[in-house]
């Protein structure tokens, strides 16, 4: 077991630099929708705060390409002050003299929320002098940013190899929520998944074959398959790369006896009709665009997870952020929300869909990481977390 913020002692007065994932999604004009991940992250600063730490924080956010004020962390810091009044303040820098001398002049249980990391070039290269010049700032590190452990950045893998390191709160959650569901599994274990790009969850899907009794599989990612089992497509995406892949998870899923479910109905709309009315379909014929399960299928996925003692879902059921497209994704939700299995939903879309149909609080688990859920689903390990120290257990 890694070391926690609960192994530190005499935290009060040093410098704590948090590593945070307040990669928070935004509007073009840098508004925030969606506070989850700043929520998440409340625990690990209050406890530092309360033990007299100075707890300087810093995150990246988006994918600037150099100093971009619309992806500055300065809107993050207004909410931190919500949380925590009179205690927090922003920095334009994120390392240097300037930033030395504020946190200096800190005082005891006090935030110092720094710039976006990725406005520097030695963040995503993983510069040894910016790692550096990041622990320099601080007497111990502590990554709590679950949601990008799978790169090998500056602020979240580098900077460890020059502090006394822990994990925070969010981590430690994430870390046992996953492990526990995927090797003490509740049966039976049903996952679920949506979204597009079976490529990238090729891996995913395979580690699950050997861990879940049935996988679900909706939205884009569901059109390969119904192609590799002599299903029409209609119009929807199904490269041949993927309708390739999703026959080797099928042939998988038979050697394995594992059952794979997939739509039995589709919302879908014409590819000629301009007003693109949405209209329910069994079969998608050659000019249809499938882009939601249909209602048969919400009732077939809904007996699965209502029998199921744990479900794991990644990836929306369609395309969700249109509201004619999201009845699917919101059922299933709902479904998912008043079943009495334990539930777990990762994935950046997932959790945000899940957080609009207004069932967010009634599922057990909602984590915080995309491609690093994605990582441990896949059995893989998260390098950011490999590099923290070992506790003392
Ligand atoms: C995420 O949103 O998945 C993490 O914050 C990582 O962001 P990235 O994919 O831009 O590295």
């Amino acid at each position: 077991m890694k070391r926690t913020i609960r192994d530190l002692v005499d935290l009060e007065g040093k410098n704590i630099l948090l590593r945070a994932d307040f990669n928070v999604p935004i509007d073009k004009v840098g508004r925030i929708l969606d506070t989850t991940r700043i929520i998440a992250e409340i625990p690990t600063i209050k406890y530092l705060v309360e033990k007299g730490a100075k707890v300087i924080i810093c995150s990246h956010l988006g994918r600037p390409k150099g100093y971009d004020i619309r992806l500055s962390l300065w809107p993050i810091s207004l909410i931190l002050m919500k949380y925590f009044p009179g205690k927090v303040q922003f920095s334009h820098k994120t390392v240097g003299d300037e930033v030395k001398a504020r946190i200096e002049s800190m005082s005891k249980g006090s935030i110092l929320l720094l710039e976006n990391t990725r406005f520097h070039e030695g963040e995503e290269k993983n510069d040894t002098k910016f790692a550096k010049e990041l622990a320099s700032l601080a007497d111990i590190y502590v990554n709590d940013a679950f949601g990008v452990c799978h790169r090998k950045h500056a602020s979240i893998y580098g900077v460890a190899r020059f502090l006394p390191n822990a994990i925070g709160f969010l981590v430690e959650t994430e870390l046992n929520v996953i492990s526990q569901a995927l090797q003490n599994s509740r049966k039976p274990f049903v996952a679920i998944f949506g979204g597009f790009k079976v490529k990238d969850k090729i891996k995913v899907l395979k580690n699950m074959l050997s861990k879940a009794d049935s996988i679900l599989i909706g939205g884009a990612m569901a059109y390969p398959f119904l192609v590799a089992t002599w299903k029409s497509v209609g119009i929807s995406p199904a490269s041949s790369e993927s309708i390739t892949q999703a026959q080797e998870i099928l042939l998988e899923a038979e050697k394995l006896q594992k059952r794979i479910i997939l739509p039995i109905d589709h919302i879908a709309i014409r590819a000629n009709d301009r007003r693109q009315r949405a209209f329910v379909t069994n079969t998608l014929e050659e000019n249809m665009i499938g882009c939601d399960i249909g209602p048969k299928t919400v009732e077939l996925f809904g007996n699965e997870i209502r029998k199921a003692g744990q479900v794991i879902w990644n990836g929306p059921l369609g395309k969700y952020e249109e509201p004619k497209f999201r009845e699917g994704t919101f059922k299933i939700a709902e479904i998912l929300a008043n079943s009495p299995c334990y539930s777990i939903v990762g994935g950046g879309d997932s959790v945000s869909a899940v957080n609009k149909s207004g069932k967010a609080k009634m599922i057990n688990h909602l984590s915080t990481g995309g491609g690093a859920t994605m990582h441990l689903l896949e059995g893989g390990s998260l390098p950011a977390i490999d590099v923290i120290q070992e506790g003392l257990e």
